[in-house]
């Protein structure tokens, strides 16, 4: 008896012989021309323009067997296996890093543009030969992301031809669809801006002002293709100008590939993100997810009156001589723990990995660090005491030229144990906010959003942290040190905040909210943040709908807002700027 593996193995050479051999119309019977002629020009290189004769090449032989499946006719396109397979093929294009639409002046981590442009093309021309079924271009685009569940481009093309539509809502919720699978895509973000401007109208930032750009550095991941194992793989240290690099998510630089600090701090692209702000085009800042545009928030520029930031603004300087006053890095994922909020297993860089961890350490870390008045935020991304390079950052740290470094701590808590503090005894000289990410109130969900992390060591933890902040050792660290030139009030959003608590809201854990304000007063704790829950893209988007419990749509979603009602959550330690974004608000 045959098994269901060798089945579908024949079902599918079956149907690839009976659709190589059917009678295929003009543009996919020579779709290296067809790519030459229609999808060459949307399309920008970093690598030059000859590269892109090469990459419509690829991509036509990567397409031509997949879509030889549309002889099969219209109904291929509700086949799951068919679309996954289109997916994946144009995820090529999406994650070739050089590549974006011609007129993309920069490139976020999560872009589609290109692909998003490529595929229009691709959905009129499928739309054409399948018009005598009755198809249209919002059709073929919706029916393709309904099958593969977790495409963005063709809910993106779908909104855009819902909006030319004078479908506004039907606009929004394609978008809606898509920052699910990616809260940081650009292009979804922008589709549901464009939808709800009629309606609800969108904030004119105009004559505003934000100190981020010319004051932050934050370092990532990015996912690019690796052509020797056919795959996608992780690359480190794409690196953005804003607090969270999905709120600007355009990418500046690489502080592992680096030569020189001012290879990513005066970038062009760090140029044209900082002309953005001071244009008040805002371009390339998230409308949907930084809390300071979505709250109003951003200062007047006339109002500014700090004077590094009052001659930047006068100058219109986007060159930026002195550095960032914040570095926050990210870009070694290596952690003891995986979150199923963040990714799908534990991740360690292997020594090559180190190695080259290694030299950006000595070549762009240190030097942005050494002999200056510096905040450094370990980390956004991986755990500073899981992974073996940050920790020799913090090990570089002990040095006299680094006494002006101020230490911004965000992790997982379970490293920071009675001993790691005896060893690094300047650690706690040097922290102004240690930042523990707990999400939960009870072993039972801890060790279910934070696995394989144990309760016990947790709970032991944070009490030595308690003491220590107790004692006013890192409100000492902030009044006498040099933050004062870290104007980061995202990280600083109080005085206060000295020792914070963070809890990421989900389905699994928005019952204990209250009794993490009390776990937080507990343990001393000045902050708590509740954080909503991003879609990192590493789950499909239907496991995240079902854990975005601030999402409208949720079901659970009124339980969560009568619980953000109580009393308990008004305390003071509760930070308010994060809370905006899980409170019900009319425009998003
Ligand atoms: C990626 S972690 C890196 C630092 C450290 N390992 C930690 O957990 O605090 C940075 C922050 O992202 C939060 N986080 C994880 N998954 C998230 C998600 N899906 N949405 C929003 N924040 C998330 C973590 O809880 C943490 O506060
Ligand atoms: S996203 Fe928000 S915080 Fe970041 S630069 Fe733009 S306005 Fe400033
Ligand atoms: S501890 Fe932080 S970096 Fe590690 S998996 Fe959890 S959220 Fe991600």
């Amino acid at each position: 008896m045959r098994s269901p593996f060798s089945r579908r193995a024949i079902r599918r050479v079956m149907r690839n012989v009976r659709a190589l051999t059917e009678r295929r119309p003009a543009w996919r019977a020579r779709l290296d021309q067809w790519m030459a002629a229609n999808a060459r020009e949307l399309l920008k290189s970093a690598r030059g323009e000859a590269h892109l004769d090469d990459v419509a090449r690829e991509l036509a032989q990567r397409l031509t067997p997949v879509l030889a499946r549309l002889c099969e006719g219209a109904a291929v396109l509700d086949d799951r296996e068919f679309a996954t397979e289109f997916q994946n093929t144009l995820s090529w294009l999406a994650y070739q890093g050089d590549i974006t639409r011609k007129d993309s002046k920069l490139r976020a981590y999560c872009d589609v543009t290109a692909s998003v442009a490529i595929l229009t093309r691709l959905v009129n021309e499928i739309a054409k030969e399948f018009s005598r079924a009755g198809l249209n271009e919002s059709e073929v685009a919706s029916k393709l992301a309904d099958a593969a569940g977790s495409w963005r481009e063709p809910l993106i093309i779908a909104g855009r031809r819902a909006l030319a539509e004078g479908r506004s809502d039907d606009a929004a919720k394609y978008a809606r669809r898509a920052l699910n699978i990616v809260s940081a895509c650009p292009e979804s973000q922008r589709l549901l801006i464009d939808a709800l401007r009629e309606r609800a109208g969108v904030p004119d930032l105009r004559g505003r002002f934000c100190p981020r750009p010319f004051e932050v550095l934050v370092s990532g991941q990015t996912t690019a293709w690796n052509d020797a194992t056919n795959t996608t793989e992780q690359v480190m240290g794409a690196s953005y100008l804003c607090d969270c690099a999905a709120w600007v998510p355009f990418i500046a630089g690489n502080v592992v590939e680096a030569v020189s600090p001012d290879d990513v701090w005066n970038s062009e692209a760090a140029q044209e993100i900082r002309r953005s702000i001071l244009d008040g085009d805002f371009s390339y800042c998230s409308r949907t997810l930084c809390p300071i545009i979505v709250n109003d928030t951003l200062p007047r520029s006339e109002d500014v009156t700090a004077p590094r930031l009052r001659r930047i603004i006068d100058r219109r300087e986007t060159i930026l001589d002195d550095g960032p006053r914040l570095i926050a890095l990210g870009h070694d994922s290596s952690c003891n723990l995986a979150c199923p909020s963040c990714r799908v297993g534990l991740v360690m860089a292997d020594k090559p990995q180190n190695e080259r961890l290694d030299r950006a350490r000595e070549r762009v870390i240190l030097p942005l660090l050494r002999n200056r008045q510096v905040g450094l935020h370990l980390t956004s991304w991986g755990d500073p005491f899981a992974s073996r390079h940050y920790r020799s950052i913090l090990e570089a740290l002990r040095h006299d030229d680094f006494d002006g470094v101020s230490l911004f701590l965000l992790t997982n808590g379970l490293g920071l144990t009675k001993n790691a503090w005896t060893s690094m005894p300047h650690l706690a000289e040097k922290i102004v906010e240690l930042r523990v990410s707990v999400d939960a109130a009870t072993k039972e969900t801890y060790e279910d959003v934070r696995r394989p992390g144990r309760w016990e060591i947790i709970r032991e933890n944070l009490n030595v942290m308690g003491e220590l902040s107790r004692a006013g050792t890192f409100r000492r660290n902030r009044f006498s040190g040099g933050t004062q030139s870290v104007t980061s009030d995202l990280f600083l959003d109080t005085e206060h905040a000295s020792f914070v608590l963070a809890f990421v809201v989900q389905r699994a854990n928005f019952r204990e909210m209250p009794a993490f304000v009390r776990l937080a007063e507990e343990v001393n704790a000045d902050t708590i943040v509740f954080q909503r829950y991003y879609s990192f893209g590493h789950e499909g988007s239907d496991v995240f709908s079902s854990k975005d419990v601030a999402s409208p749509a949720h079901p659970e979603h009124q339980e969560l807002q009568a619980i953000l009602a109580d009393q308990i959550l008004q305390s003071p330690r509760v930070l308010q700027t994060f809370m905006a974004q899980l409170i019900d608000r009319p425009a998003c």
